[in-house]
């Protein structure tokens, strides 16, 4: 796509999802992230890519008046006259939940962060379900980081366009299959707030465990059975093998079990879910790890501070020894002989001042105070 067209210069792409491509771009000398999406959606032989269009429209408004602090701002939509497609422009955050937990993958993050990171998520959703958004697509690739190891909500709301035209593939089950919910399955799928709530457990096992959600397969045959005889496995047994690695107190475990129910009636709504969470915050486990990590960082800032005299010392000792000669108006450059001393024989800059010879500041190696020296 030409970016001349375009009334904001793009600087770089951010990555590639299932509805389009994401850049970085500069707008009114603002940073901003910008998704185009695909030509694929807006074919103009089909008949329905006129309503799709529309739909993507009215959607980007109304998401435009939604504003919470952990839902990332979408600022405006452009239309691009070259291409005639809408171009949704946000407030630019940092990298996904996805890439921010395959740091360290062995690690655990720090129970205060795993708190933190699910109570931003739980309060998006608790907002935009109080304002009858119904998210659909969460997942950590829809959830992006923040100063301070918090995240924001994006991408809300995208998949209401799935409703529009159900014979594309790419939009007829919106969402990461692994992420779903048994009432998605169904025949129609429904589509609920509790659905939103499912997605919560998954993403917060992801959050404490690392991985991502590899549940196994949704039937399987009975044992003694006819072939073709399955049952249907409920969801914390699909999801057995990553639950296991967590701990049996781990505070967040039980929230989780409680979101993966399977069915919705058992899930907590998004505000009771926010106010549990922030009740796990009173305890010990919580100030324990919140005050370790602040020591932690004030160890590093201390280390860091330490590392930086360091070198800036070193520097100077360095320049000591080899004084970099840079020569003034009434400057000359010698070379010293300075009996017993160190930066014998090396050459440096001399300031000349009636008739005096005086050392530079950076060779200090007492030309004028001390007389045992000679110069060439
Ligand atoms: N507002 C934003 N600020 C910074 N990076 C963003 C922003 N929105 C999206 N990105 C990044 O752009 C990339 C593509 O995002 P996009 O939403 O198109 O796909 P995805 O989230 O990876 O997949 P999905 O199709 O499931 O949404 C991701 O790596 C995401 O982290
Ligand atoms: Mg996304």
């Amino acid at each position: 796509m030409a970016s001349s067209r375009a009334p904001y210069e793009e600087v770089k792409k951010l990555g590639v999802g299932s509805y389009g491509e994401v850049y970085l771009i500069k707008y009114h000398k603002k940073e901003y992230a910008a998704k185009v999406l695909h030509r694929l959606l807006f074919d103009p032989h089909d008949p329905g890519t006129a309503t799709y269009a529309d739909k993507f429209r009215a959607e980007c408004e109304r998401l435009k008046s939604l504003s919470h602090d952990c839902v990332v701002k979408y600022v405006q939509t452009i239309i691009r006259s070259d291409t005639n497609f809408p171009v949704l422009i946000m407030e630019l955050c940092g990298e996904s939940l996805t890439t921010f937990l395959e740091h360290s993958p062995t690690k655990p993050l720090p129970y205060h962060v795993e708190l933190n990171i699910s109570i931003d998520v739980g309060r998006a959703l608790e907002y935009l379900h109080e304002n009858s958004v119904i998210h659909r697509d969460l997942s950590s690739n829809n959830v992006l980081m923040v100063a301070g190891n918090r995240v924001k909500v994006s991408d809300f709301g995208m998949s209401k366009l799935d409703s529009v035209n159900p014979n594309r593939s790419l939009t007829i089950c919106p969402g990461n299959v692994n992420y779903m919910s048994p009432q998605t399955f169904s025949n129609p799928p429904q589509y609920t707030t509790k659905l939103d709530i499912f997605f919560f457990g998954v993403l917060s096992v992801q959050i404490v465990t690392r991985q991502e959600p590899n549940p196994t397969d949704r039937h399987q045959p009975i044992p003694h059975q006819s072939p073709g005889v399955c049952r249907e496995v409920p969801e914390v047994e699909r999801r057995a093998a990553q639950l296991e690695t967590i701990a049996d107190d781990h505070p967040l475990k039980p929230v989780s079990l409680k979101c993966l129910t399977d069915e919705e009636e058992g899930r907590p709504t998004a505000a009771s879910l926010v106010q549990t969470l922030k009740s796990l915050r009173g305890e010990e486990k919580y100030t324990q790890s919140y005050e370790k990590e602040l020591h932690r960082s004030h160890a590093h800032k201390e280390r860091e501070r330490e590392k930086r005299m360091e070198k800036s010392h070193r520097s100077r000792h360095r320049s000591r020894r080899h004084p970099r000669v840079q020569l003034l108006p009434n400057e000359i450059k010698l070379k010293l002989l300075v009996v017993g001393q160190s930066g014998v024989g090396k050459t440096c800059a001399l300031r000349v001042y009636n008739g005096e010879e005086f050392a530079c500041q950076e060779c200090t190696v007492g030309i004028v105070l001390d007389r045992r020296s000679t110069m060439h």
